[in-house]
Order: structure tokens, then sequence, then C-alpha cells
């Protein structure tokens, strides 16, 4: 095994799942003498890990390649040694030889179901120059990872399911993630218990379709979501469990009763919509109604009558109407959601919408967008400011821009900025909310967690 030290830079675009993906690279690279840095001019190996959701992902991606050509170029000509250049995730899967043509710079390409082979890339580029890798393979890249080598802290991720099987017709995650998949329930269950034995007390079990999950159990039958969470429960030390991201499709009976059965699952869930019109819901393939999709949040609502939800909304989809528009508009109205993301359609290759149906002007997606935002914006705010004066639970996750301040996440997911000393960073404490604003809450601790020392907990009163 090589073991000089060397360095590697990361950076990381996408979904949460390219999170997850970056942090494993990293533990697979580990074994092999590379740290971790902040700046791409000091690494010898740089990895972009990225995004082909929309168009403007992949144009974030080349510019940055520009940039970094720049940075390569100078590093060799001062005689600091050669800097390797690899693009990693949905980008390199999607389209590895234009990425060749386009930034020949690049010296690696690999797609999201092959970073386990990483060593032996990186090996082969510096024997015989460039390698594209996007292989499907055959064995599980889970399997062949190593243990995770750091903890990712106080709130981490898992990802239980990987692929899509939907095609929804502007979608182009299943062609550059492939078919669904789900890991074992024995492997999900070994890999929470050393994320909790690190610290972590709150998990995000993430998969494109999370809630598609079916993975094999000891019991030898297959487990869907909700019984790996009742499962995840049990997990002492575990205080939080999230998923993400959900298709209503595959909202089953017991998944929402899981809801109101299990308090350690957070009372927030992002259940992308799309469209609040069945027209256009059909075209996009989304196999729900606007119909199906609110009987879903009703059940939900009813089992679990604090549950706040977030989703994602495309305006603009080819044909869509003002009359469509609208419907989108009255369904976020009838909904409420504490929170959510919202896109101009961007048409991409290789998908069903973007050949099919009427291609919406520029102007006309930014300015449903802008009426589609604004209201959104409303109700954050107004969820947000409902919980002035209220006592939460804050899982301190992270520290503030403010010496002396830690920011933690309500149950809501949202930010809670408070004033507490740096020994609660991991805990959870109640806070009471003084201030709101559209993007995070503030509040002052009112309790400390029992293993907190008598001087630290002297010092949360007093600020
Ligand atoms: N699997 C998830 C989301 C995957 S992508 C789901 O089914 O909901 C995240 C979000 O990006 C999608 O929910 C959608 O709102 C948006 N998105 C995907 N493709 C897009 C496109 N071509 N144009 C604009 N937004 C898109
Ligand atoms: Fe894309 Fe639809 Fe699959 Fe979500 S369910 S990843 S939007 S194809
Ligand atoms: Fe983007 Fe791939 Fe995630 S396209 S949203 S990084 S699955």
């Amino acid at each position: 095994m090589i073991t000089a030290r060397k360095s590697i830079f990361i950076k990381t675009y996408g979904c949460q799942m390219n999170v997850y993906d970056s942090a494993r690279m990293a533990d697979v690279l580990e074994p092999h003498g590379y740290r971790q840095v902040d700046t791409p001019a000091d690494a010898d190996l740089i990895i972009l890990n990225t995004c082909h959701i929309r168009d403007k992902a992949v144009e974030k991606v080349y510019s940055e390649l520009g940039r970094l050509k720049k940075i390569k170029q100078a590093r060799e000509a001062d005689g600091r040694g050669s800097m390797l250049i690899a693009v990693a995730g949905c980008v390199a899967q999607a389209e590895g030889e234009e990425i060749q043509r386009r930034a020949p710079a690049v010296d690696l390409v690999f797609g999201p179901q092959t970073y386990h082979r990483l060593p032996d890339m990186l090996a082969e580029v510096r024997r015989r120059g460039k390698v594209i890798d996007q292989d499907f393979p055959v064995e599980d890249k889970f399997d062949c990872l190593p243990e995770e080598s750091a903890s990712q802290g106080p709130t981490a991720f898992l990802t239980i399911q990987e692929g899509c099987d939907k095609f929804c017709s502007f979608c182009v995650v299943p062609y550059t993630r492939g078919a669904e998949f789900s890991r074992p329930v024995a492997a999900i269950l070994a890999e929470a218990r050393r994320m909790v034995i690190r610290g972590t007390r709150e998990i995000t079990l993430l998969g494109q379709n999370v809630n598609a999950y079916c993975g094999v159990a000891p019991d030898g039958g297959n487990w869907r979501l909700g019984r790996l969470i009742r499962a995840l429960a049990e997990l002492e030390g575990l205080d939080r469990i999230r998923y993400t991201t959900s298709h209503p499709q595959d909202m089953d009976d017991d998944l929402i009763a899981v809801h109101g059965d299990v308090p350690t699952l957070m009372p927030y869930l992002h259940l992308p919509v799309q469209s609040g019109s069945d027209r256009i819901l059909e075209a996009m393939n989304r196999k729900h109604t606007v119909d199906s999709y609110r009987r879903i949040v009703d059940r939900l609502r009813e089992v679990r009558p604090d549950l706040a939800l977030s989703s994602d909304f495309i305006v603009g989809f080819p044909g869509e109407t003002d009359a469509d528009f609208v419907g989108t508009l009255k369904l976020v109205t009838e909904v409420t959601y504490a929170q959510a993301y919202s896109f101009k359609y961007s048409a991409r290759p290789g998908t069903l919408a973007s050949v099919a149906g009427k291609q919406l002007p520029e102007a006309v997606k930014a300015e449903r967008l802008e009426a589609l935002q604004q209201l959104l914006g409303a109700q954050q705010m107004a969820f947000n400011r409902a919980r002035l004066g209220q006592t939460m639970p804050v899982l301190l996750d992270r520290p503030g821009r403010k010496a002396g301040q830690l920011v933690g996440r309500s149950p809501w997911l949202q930010a809670v900025h408070v004033m507490a000393p740096s020994q609660l960073f991991g805990s959870i404490c109640d806070a009471t909310i003084q201030d709101a604003t559209t993007n995070s809450l503030a509040g002052v601790l009112i309790s400390s967690p029992p293993e907190m020392s008598a001087s630290a907990a002297e010092q949360t009163r007093a600020t």
C-alpha cells in the first residue's frame, strides 16, 4: 500500500447523496495516505463530485474546471509537482466523453457506482494517463468500501437506497444513478451503530427514492422503510431519525403509521409534489394525482399533527398553462409548507420531456418561479414566526459565526442560533425561541443535558 502523505480537495455539488459519497471517497483514500485540504491550490488530487440535474448545475462544473486548469498549470510551472483532476458523480456518469472534450485537463472521470475502485483508478491514471470509468458494476460498492474512517458529527447521512426506476419525464437520475437498489438491513444497522458510537445523535437515511427501500433482512424477508425505521428506533443513543427523498407513490400504510408510532422519527417530511395540475403530473409521469398527494398529507397529519412538510416544485414544464400553474399555487396554499425548493424546468438531454411538449419561454418560467417563491417564502416565514415563544429541543451540531454561539437543528430542521458553551456541542438542549427570520430562528437555552458539568451549566445561565 502507498502511504506517502498526499493531499486531496473534494468539492461537492448536488444532493445529500453526493455529500455522503464524498465522505466515503475520503474514507477509501485515507489508508492510501490522502488527507483532506480546504483549498484546491494545495492539493495533489482534486475531485469534483458533480450534479447533472439541471443545466445550471452542469455549467457550474465546467466553469470550476476552467479555474482548476489554471491552478494545475501554475502548480506544474512552479515545479510544485503534478496535480490530478478527477470528475465524479452524475455529470461524470452522464457525459464522460464530453468532459474530456471540453476540459482536457481532467485526468479521471468516474460515476457514482465505482468510487470504491478509486485507488486502482488512480494507479491506472499514473500508469497510462487518462481514465474514464462509467460502469454500473455487478459488485455492490458498499461491500467493497472500508468502514467510515471519521465521524460525520452529531448529525449524519446514511445512504440506504440508490437509484430510481420511476422515470419522471424531466429527470436524469434514472440514467445517472441506475436502477433502484436497497442495501441489506444488517449493513445499515451496523453502520448506524458505528455512527452512534462515534457521537452521532441524528441520522438522515438517504436514497434517491428512499421510501422505495426494500432490503434483505436478517429474518430472510424483505423490509420496507417503515420496518427499518422501527428497528433503528431501538438503537440506544440514536435520538433522531429522518429520511429523504421520498416519492408520494411509495408512502405505504406502515410508513405513514410509523410517523405516529416512532417519537424519534422527526416531525418533518420532504415529500416532493412537483406540480398542482393533474395534467402536468401525468405528462411528468409522476404516477400520482394532486388529490392522492393531498390524501397522503392528510393521513400523515392525522397520525402526527405537528408534522411539517417540505417539497420540490418545477415551474414552466413543457405545455404548462396559466391554469396549470394556478393549480400549483392553490395546492401550496392548501397544504402549506414549512420550506420548499422550486426550480425552472430545465430541458435535459435524453429525457422525454425535452423532446415532447411545447417548451416555454424563459420569461414565463421566471415570472412563475417568482410568484411561487413569494408564496413559499411567506409560508416559510409564517411557519418560523409561529415558533416564537415556544420551547423546543435543539440538537447543537455546529459552531455559530459569533464567539460563544452554537447553531442547532429544531425537530422541524430549522437552524436555531443560541449562545452556548462549546462543551454543549453535540447535545440536545431545550431552547425558547425569541427571534425568527425566513431562514432561521434564534433562542435562549433553558436546560442543559444531564451529562453537562456544573461549570458549563453556570456559563449557559450567564449567557
Ligand atoms: N427523487 C426525488 C428528487 C430528485 S431531483 C423525487 O422524486 O422527488 C430533486 C428535484 O430536482 C426534483 O424533485 C425536481 O423538483 C428537480 N428537478 C429534477 N429534474 C429537473 C429538471 N429537468 N428541471 C428542473 N428541475 C428538476
Ligand atoms: Fe427523478 Fe422522478 Fe426518480 Fe425523483 S422519482 S429521481 S424526480 S425520476
Ligand atoms: Fe444531482 Fe445526481 Fe443528486 S443529478 S441531485 S447529484 S442524484
